[in-house]
């Protein structure tokens, strides 16, 4: 896989996680996700679900096991937000594309709405095309209104309804994809037209 480094006017780093980064990122996980759903997912079903999902241990074995690539954002030495995708399963919808999931989008809430967001995802997007997936799906819980305008704002189409489990309570989420147009390769001795 390609990897690249992009630094942005306003200070944002943005870069491939390593195992080394487990830790942040368990923290980072941990946080933000408590952060945007502590008034939807009661305590009794959201400790267990951050002890689970957000633990050093997996991350690391996940990183180094290649079954996901974490995208690492900080603002000078801060860590700000991560990204997470995959590709290691696909909704019924899109069984016959080359379709990479994007299965966490996050921004520690003090940044939120600063355009951090959007600079994350185009790295993201940028990276999944360079390794030649066809599309980005991802699933969102349909009341995050905030999530829904930023992913409609970045071109994403709703494709089916799908039900996500915290600890065992359903929520009503929505999948969405975008597809993603490749990236114009050219190269020497070839000509443009
Ligand atoms: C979703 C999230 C990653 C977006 O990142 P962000 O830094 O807040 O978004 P940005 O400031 O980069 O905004 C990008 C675009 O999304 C749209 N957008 C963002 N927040 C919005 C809001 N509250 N209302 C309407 N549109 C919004 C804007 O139109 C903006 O477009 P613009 O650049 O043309 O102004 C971030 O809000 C977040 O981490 N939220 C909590 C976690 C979460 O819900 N993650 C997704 C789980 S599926």
């Amino acid at each position: 896989m390609h990897s690249f480094r992009h630094f942005s006017e306003a200070g944002l780093q943005i870069r491939l996680a390593e195992p080394a980064d487990a830790s942040i990122l368990a923290e980072l996980g941990r946080r933000t996700f408590l952060e945007t759903f502590y008034e939807v997912v009661p305590q009794h079903a959201m400790l267990p679900y951050l002890a689970a999902s957000f633990q050093k241990e997996k991350i690391t074995a996940e990183i180094e096991e290649k079954k996901a690539t974490y995208f690492l954002a900080n603002l000078k030495v801060t860590p700000i937000g991560y990204a997470k995708i995959r590709d290691d399963r696909q909704p019924e919808v899109l069984k016959d594309n080359m379709a990479v999931e994007l299965e966490r989008i996050y921004v520690l809430q003090n940044y939120i709405g600063k355009g951090m967001g959007r600079q994350l995802y185009q790295f993201v997007e940028n990276f999944s095309k360079n390794n030649d997936y066809a599309a980005l799906w991802l699933s969102v819980w349909q009341n995050n209104t905030v999530a829904l305008f930023f992913y409609e704002k970045l071109g994403f189409k709703p494709k089916q309804d799908y039900t996500f489990y915290v600890s065992g309570i359903p929520y009503q989420n929505l999948i969405l994809s975008k597809d993603l147009t490749p990236t114009v390769k050219f190269y020497k001795n070839e000509s443009k037209f």
